[in-house]
């Protein structure tokens, strides 16, 4: 049959590359500490960047709220919308000073849902190389023209816009690029935006509750509010420790999501206690300074460490520490190297990165221990140069 055989050839081309992907177990979780297929490490690959997923309010919110029944029983504009979703979207919008907040299932959807509903024949979708897939995906199943420009290379960008010829514009963004850590070139498409009367929109998955005042996330960090940047997602599942997403911004285009956005419409709107917990998370985030502070001294801890044991690490002030490897299998064997000594990163390998570009993505977060960053360079280290021997040609 056809499909087998597709299937047969990709996984021998994925096994002949070092390319197979392995799901990994999580049992019991303590903090970073976690149990994982049975073993003992402290997690150095999740994006709980504050620690809130384990935070007391934050369980004990979810628990309270579920008395009242969990699933939202319809999507929101049939009988789903509930008053926590309302109150949840009040207090993101009030958060990143923006006119109204829409709450999604989930990043990945949304960032469908806002480009399809926006986008039509014809317009030109202008979006950084390393956007997360979901951007990607968003624009390729548009009608829009996707144009991809070299990762930062605004001004390589801007000509495609140019070359369209007056065509209605969107920007998309990475706020903090997923893998590599490093905050999007904020001032320039702002510029490029402006010039072009292009909407600008960014999605802050990894820079909400890390950076900025009050952990309003990259653009508010870059001194830009609602004006220079009409839409932003805001993910749940990361820093807030919770699930699901938020689109802020301009009314009008939010409510013309409201109505308008497929993946917004026809979906069952999230359990009603999940919104309850997030917007625990997001009052303990709003004024987690301390939690910043302490994530910001790592990130510098971190990368003094590992550029004193030469470690190849991209330039990033963000939790999201990509350490490069360029090699597959030299990538998955420091992964391993680093379990059997009880830090759990995973390797990250194309075709979520670039061909050449494999790396340890490790992540820090509020609730590691200085002696564990110091810990985790020095296992790194080693990792690496076991690594080398093993693998080298
Ligand atoms: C930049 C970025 N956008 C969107 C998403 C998707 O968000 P979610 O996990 O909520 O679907 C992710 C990661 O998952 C991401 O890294």
């Amino acid at each position: 049959m056809i499909w087998r055989e597709r299937i047969a050839e990709s996984n021998a081309a994925r096994d002949a590359a070092a390319r197979r992907r392995v799901r990994r177990t999580v049992g019991k979780r303590d903090g970073m500490r976690c149990e994982v297929d049975g073993r003992a490490l402290l997690n150095f690959c999740s994006n709980d960047y504050l620690g809130l997923s384990q935070h007391p309010e934050v369980i004990a919110a979810l628990r309270d709220a579920s008395v009242d029944g969990v699933g939202s029983t319809a999507s929101h504009l049939v009988c789903g919308h509930h008053a926590l979703h309302d109150a949840l979207e009040r207090e993101m919008a009030d958060w990143l000073q923006a006119p109204r907040a829409l709450l999604f299932g989930s990043g990945f959807v949304a960032n469908l849902a806002v480009l399809q509903a926006l986008l039509r024949k014809g317009d030109v979708c202008l979006q950084d190389r390393l956007n997360h897939a979901s951007l990607i995906d968003a624009a390729r199943l548009s009608d829009a023209t996707l144009r991809r420009y070299p990762h930062g290379e605004v001004g390589t960008g801007e000509r495609h816009i140019v070359a369209a010829g007056g065509a209605p514009a969107l920007i998309a963004t990475d706020g903090v690029f997923s893998m590599d850590g490093d905050v999007a070139p904020l001032h320039d498409l702002v510029a490029v935006a402006r010039h072009h009367d292009a909407l600008l929109y960014v999605d802050d998955a990894h820079g909400i509750g890390v950076l900025g005042p009050e952990g309003r996330g990259s653009v508010a960090a870059a001194g830009y509010g609602v004006r220079d940047v009409p839409l932003q997602l805001a993910t749940l599942g990361k820093a807030l420790g919770t699930y699901g997403a938020v689109v802020v911004g301009d009314e009008d285009i939010v409510q013309y999501l409201s109505e308008t956005a497929r993946g917004y419409v026809y979906t069952t709107a999230l359990p009603p206690p999940l919104a309850a917990a997030s917007l625990a998370a997001v009052r303990i985030a709003r004024r987690a300074d301390d939690r910043r502070d302490t994530l910001r001294a790592l990130v510098a801890r971190f990368r003094e460490r590992a550029a004193q044991n030469g470690l190849d690490v991209l330039p990033s002030d963000t939790p999201i520490q990509a350490v490069m490897t360029h090699d597959d299998r030299r990538a998955l064997a420091m992964s391993k190297s680093l379990e059997d000594a009880g830090y759990w990163v995973s390797a990250i390998r194309p075709p979520t990165v670039p061909e050449g570009a494999a790396r340890l993505r490790v992540t820090l977060t509020a609730l590691h221990a200085p002696h564990d960053v110091d810990a985790l360079v020095e296992a790194l280290a080693r990792a690496r140069d076991t690594a080398f021997e093993a693998v080298s040609p």
